[in-house]
């Protein structure tokens, strides 16, 4: 793979500006293609944006701020990504129009150029399936915002040729990034192992154990996550959030572990999706004073402890349907979200046992498929043997 080949990337939203400035940072050029010239003007309003406050801040130079601008250009037409020898395609979420997109780019692109999608939730092997040739076709998942969220998810199709995985995973380490191979399921790592952080916490809520302000702070103050699931979820938007567990959830043929819940959906219905509309789970805007959690330890410590052994158990059982090892798994859920520690690492720290107890208790009381223990966190337990060591 040469080293500066040019890189396109299709769709200049949120994502493709971001994936963007990545490739041109590591010193690609860079031509950046979306349908509406409009969001082509803006893209670039805001990478300028970014680079002048790089700039201020002395955290570039600003000739090589200059020089990292000059390498991005904005194209309109899909034949100007000829040249490119990856092109990353972070267009709309609609299979459809993405197959469309691709089949133009197969016309005009070198047969050896890989084509790449961006996809939270479509599967690889099924854009695959719509080349004429699959075997350069490859899933490339940042995370938002790219720039600054190390990971990136390599999801190779089924029919993705041997090593392209490889290839593909020395690119990001070049530009910098943290890459996790993972397998063609939905939700690839990140967006299946983190599911319980905002469903078990809905779940605690909606039983009325404790309230959105008392969850948020156990899971910050005590459990050290940079953010609550409520602000989390009211950060993405209910609405994305929402259509993200019920995207796994039906991908999984209705697993009950992915069960979305009926007071998001709620919230969806009302308008009330986050920070972007003022009202979520939280209320925003000024002069709106936080809730006050109930600062009781014990209660606390139970929300976390219910809330952890259910994304451990996630985490155990990505490993043990082969989605990624259990490196990557622990790596991805630091690089993607934040997370303070690896989840297997921290379940190996905790006691596996005690997760499985846990598990099982709820289980029972439940009589819920959604609290069944992974075979592989059972066996690890029994074994004494852990996931990393
Ligand atoms: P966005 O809505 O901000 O941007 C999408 C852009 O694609 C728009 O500018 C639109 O004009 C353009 N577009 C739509 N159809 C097109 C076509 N046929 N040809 C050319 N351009 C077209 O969306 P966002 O959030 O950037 O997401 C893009 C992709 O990245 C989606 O597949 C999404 O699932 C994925 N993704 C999103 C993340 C997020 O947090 N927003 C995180 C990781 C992946």
């Amino acid at each position: 793979m040469k080293d500066m080949m040019i890189i396109g990337v299709a769709g200049a939203g949120a994502m493709g500006r971001g994936i963007a400035q990545v490739a041109a940072t590591a010193g690609h050029a860079v031509r950046l293609y979306d349908r509406d010239a409009g969001v082509l003007d803006e893209a670039m309003a805001f990478l300028r944006h970014i680079q002048d406050r790089s700039v201020t801040k002395g955290r570039i130079r600003s000739e090589d701020a200059a020089a990292l601008l000059g390498r991005i250009s904005t194209v309109s037409t899909v034949e100007d990504l000829g040249p490119c020898g990856l092109v990353v395609e972070a267009i709309v979420e609609r299979e459809e129009v993405k197959k469309e997109l691709f089949a133009s780019l197969e016309a005009v692109v070198t047969p050896e150029s890989v084509l790449a999608s961006n996809t939270s939730s479509l599967s690889i092997t099924a854009l695959a399936a719509g080349l004429q040739h699959p075997d350069r076709f490859i899933g490339l998942h940042f995370f938002n915002p790219a720039p600054l969220l190390p990971l990136v998810e390599v999801v190779p199709a089924l029919q993705t040729r041997s090593g392209l995985d490889e290839e593909m995973s020395a690119l990001m380490r070049q530009w910098g990034k943290q890459p996790a191979l993972a397998k063609d399921t939905p939700g690839f790592i990140v967006n299946r192992v983190a599911r319980p952080f905002y469903g078990e916490a809905i779940r605690i809520l909606e039983e009325g154990v404790a309230d959105v302000a008392t969850i948020d702070w156990a899971m910050t103050a005590l459990g050290g996550f940079r953010m609550g699931p409520f602000a989390l979820m009211d950060l993405i938007g209910n609405d994305v959030n929402y259509a993200v567990t019920e995207s796994v959830w039906t991908a999984f043929h209705f697993d009950p572990r992915y069960t979305p819940s009926f007071a998001q959906k709620r919230n969806v219905d009302a308008g009330w999706l986050g920070r972007k509309s003022g009202k979520g789970w939280h209320a925003y805007g000024e002069g709106v004073e936080a809730a006050a959690p109930r600062m009781d330890k014990d209660l606390g410590q139970d929300i976390l402890w219910r809330i952890l052994v259910m994304l451990i158990n996630e985490a155990a059982d990505a490993v043990f349907w082969g989605v990624a090892s259990a490196e990557d798994v622990d790596n991805a859920m630091q690089g993607g979200v934040n997370y303070p520690k690896g989840l297997l690492a921290w379940g190996e720290e905790v006691g596996l046992d005690r997760c499985v107890e846990t598990l099982d208790r709820l289980h029972a009381e439940y009589g819920e498929g959604r609290y069944r223990c992974s075979p592989l966190l059972r066996s690890r337990a029994r074994e004494g043997r852990g996931f990393l060591s």
